[in-house]
């Protein structure tokens, strides 16, 4: 009768902690910035943004096809649009609430305007899994990925994904700020299932995939955790 009464003392307890707006807190992860998807008109701030990406360290050639995997809404694929002409983008990204056709369209509608004239690239939006891209095999020129291989689930299926999309000559470039292991990248794993990897696992997962790292640099400019670093691999074709 004791123990009963304790139970329903605490289920009390527990329904007014609720009622007054008081529930328990359970830590929530996201994999969108914090500070949302930027809309600028300001050219400086748009370049600025690029290079702060390390994206003005890649050239496009007219006519190569690319993916950004991890893309968001697109907005960066729309601000290299401004600056380089006849591309193909595939806009990847698993997550169809950022990444979808409306998404993407109003992203570009925003910077066409901005750009004063028409893009002369194109555009598709393709949303993946944990362990597919669900994009095209032997496609692409390039493909890119921001801030973005923290959060895979499934790195090595992912990767070896990633290889059959590429063109035998492709590169893929991952571009994000360096990882140090402690016990919050432990538990941040342990909660989410994201690899967390430190820079030096994601280059041995993305070498043993069947990928040569050809070229590692830093982008010292942008201070304390935005200094990311960029890594270029090339596939291997044995
Ligand atoms: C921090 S945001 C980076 C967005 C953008 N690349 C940038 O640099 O601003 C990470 C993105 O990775 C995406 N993502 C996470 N896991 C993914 C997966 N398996 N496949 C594709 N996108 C994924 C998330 O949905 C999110 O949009």
């Amino acid at each position: 009768m004791r123990a009963t009464r304790k139970v329903l003392l605490c289920l009390y307890l527990l329904a007014s902690l609720i009622i007054l707006g008081c529930q328990p807190t359970v830590e929530t992860h996201s994999m969108q910035p914090t500070e949302g998807y930027p809309f600028t008109k300001d050219i400086d701030e748009i370049k600025d943004l690029l290079k702060s990406k390390c994206l003005d360290t890649i050239s496009f050639e007219s006519g190569e096809v690319i993916a950004d995997i991890g893309a968001g809404n697109g907005y960066i694929e729309a601000m290299l649009a401004m600056f380089n002409d006849s591309l193909t983008f595939y806009i990847q990204d698993i997550d169809t609430s950022v990444c979808n056709e409306s998404e993407v369209a109003k992203v570009f509608k925003f910077y066409e305007e901005v750009n004063g004239k028409p893009f002369t690239s194109k555009f598709l939006t393709v949303n993946g899994s944990d362990t597919d891209t669900n994009l095209p095999d032997d496609t692409f020129d390039k493909i890119l990925m921001l801030w973005t291989y923290s959060y895979l689930k499934e790195p090595v299926k992912f990767i070896n994904d990633i290889k059959e999309n590429l063109k035998d000559d492709g590169l893929f470039y991952v571009i994000n700020p360096g990882i140090e292991e402690t016990d919050y990248t432990k538990s941040l794993r342990e909660e989410t299932g994201w690899n967390v990897s430190i820079l030096e696992k994601q280059i041995d997962d993305i070498i043993n995939c069947g990928f040569n790292l050809v070229r590692i640099a830093r982008n010292y400019n942008e201070g304390n955790y935005n200094e990311p670093v960029i890594m270029i691999f090339r596939k291997n074709n044995y």
